[in-house]
């Protein structure tokens, strides 16, 4: 979502004649965009912008902005570790950032602009140029979120949900078909959820609506809440061959107890139930989640439910983080915080036993055939390649499951759908041959 934004930011700056540049010491104005999901993201952005601070004695024409959500969250009090900052950009006010911009050229310093805002992307230029090697884009839907989970920032630094025009989105991604885009993914903290008040049409609607577009030939999105996965989701997704074989669900705690305590509005069943009914409709379907280890008041026993819903789902991937205070968010004040030791030592613990899953996951693919969308060259080709395929290029590109495979080609241009028979596989890869048609 941030890179999106960031996208987005750097189109206005475009706009009003700014160029990018490699050599951060050539900078006329620099931009962080920020996130502030776990205080290390957050210290990341304060760190990064401090180090302007001696640049600016030097050259004091040199703009320094705050975008996003640390911006949003701290509003002026960025000033007091940031004095030298010169905007702080709240979330719904990247649309200004071009006022903006005119009263910084005009010598207005330290403005903070964190008003909440009823248009965003629609008012946005369109940044939608794709260069030759990019086959893939991101487009928000929605943005917000409600669901308050106790642990989470998002509620108070986006705001409340809103969803865009269906028309709009549907524009945005003719014109990225036009210029060559053959993947969309499709962005909100909630997606299962667009539509609301907003929009006369739900989720799913949306997916008939997008798959139609001539050119598209993936849909992916993320992310999905649990609680909002509906029959209806489940038939599209097993209905619309571009809609990807992949979902990302996070289920953030395999116990009860920590389920109602992070509110999340599910139970480990609701949640293992849902799962078996996307498995039946779909078999192929590749999952995959974020876990929060170390949520206050986790016993051992709450992590060994989490442990054992790994093995019952058996993810292809999991994302997982050590719980992290966000003094917005109400679990800041439940007692029984755990140690920061313990979170790590069930951090290592997870990772250990989801790579058994994922390499069992990746071996289970060898002898298939799997439709590659092809990226493009692989950085690195594996050992011996240039011996034995002397005339060819290791390509790679990812299956509808998300996994990235390599193979050997002649032919195979980026953008291009290819089908790969798996010979091998890596705890991070898959390697497979062209299944000739
Ligand atoms: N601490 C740790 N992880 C968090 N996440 C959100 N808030 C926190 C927090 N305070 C994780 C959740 C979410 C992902 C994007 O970040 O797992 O799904
Ligand atoms: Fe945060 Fe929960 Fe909303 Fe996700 S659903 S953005 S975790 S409040």
């Amino acid at each position: 979502m941030n890179v999106y934004d960031s996208e987005k930011l750097a189109g206005i700056l475009t706009a009003y004649g700014y160029e990018k540049t490699e050599n951060m010491d050539e900078a006329d104005l620099v931009l962080c965009n920020t996130c502030s999901i776990r205080h290390k993201a957050e210290e990341k952005a304060f760190s990064f912008l401090g180090r302007f601070a001696r640049e600016k004695k030097k050259r004091p024409h040199l703009i320094t902005i705050m975008a996003g959500c640390v911006a949003q969250q701290e509003g002026k009090k960025a000033f007091k570790r940031l004095p030298h900052l010169d905007l702080v950009l709240g979330t719904q006010a990247f649309a200004r950032l071009g006022a903006h911009l005119d009263d910084l050229a005009a010598g207005k310093r330290k403005i903070v602009d964190t008003a909440e805002s009823e248009v965003i992307f629609e008012a946005m230029p369109d940044t939608t140029g794709s260069n030759e090697s990019e086959i893939s884009k991101f487009v928000t839907i929605m943005q917000g979120c409600e669901n308050f989970c106790t642990y989470c920032v998002v509620p108070y630094v986006r705001g409340r949900e809103k969803s865009r025009d269906p028309k709009a989105i549907v524009q945005e991604i003719e014109i990225l078909a036009r210029s060559g885009i053959k993947e969309v993914t499709l962005l909100g903290q909630n997606v299962n959820s667009y539509g609301g008040q907003d929009s006369d049409i739900g989720f799913p609607q949306l997916l008939e609506l997008i798959s139609q577009i001539e050119g598209i030939r993936r849909i992916r999105f993320a992310t999905s809440h649990p609680k909002d996965l509906s029959p209806d989701l489940i038939r599209v997704m097993q209905d619309l061959d571009k809609v990807c074989a992949h979902l990302h669900l996070p289920v953030q705690s395999g116990s009860d107890k920590i389920l109602k305590k992070m509110n999340r509005g599910y139970t480990r069943q609701t949640y293992l139930s849902r799962v078996s009914a996307l498995k039946e409709a779909c078999p192929d379907m590749a999952l995959s989640t974020d876990i929060i280890v170390g949520f206050p008041s986790e016993t051992h026993e709450d992590f060994m439910e989490t442990m054992d819903l790994l093995d019952r789902v058996e993810f292809d991937s999991i994302f997982a983080f050590a719980y992290s205070d966000r003094s917005s968010a109400p679990a800041a004040k439940f007692p029984n915080q755990v140690d920061e030791k313990v979170k790590m030592e069930r951090l290592n613990q997870l990772f250990a036993h989801q790579d058994i899953c994922t390499e069992k996951k990746n071996k289970a693919t060898i002898g298939r055939d799997l439709d590659v969308l092809v990226e493009g060259e692989s950085l690195k080709p594996r050992e011996g390649f240039v011996e034995n395929y002397p005339d060819m290029n290791q390509m790679f590109g990812r299956s509808e499951s998300n996994k990235i495979v390599h193979f050997p080609s002649d032919q195979a241009k980026i953008g291009d759908l290819v089908k790969i028979r798996i010979e091998n596989a890596y705890p991070h890869s898959l390697w497979g041959q062209v299944v000739e048609s």
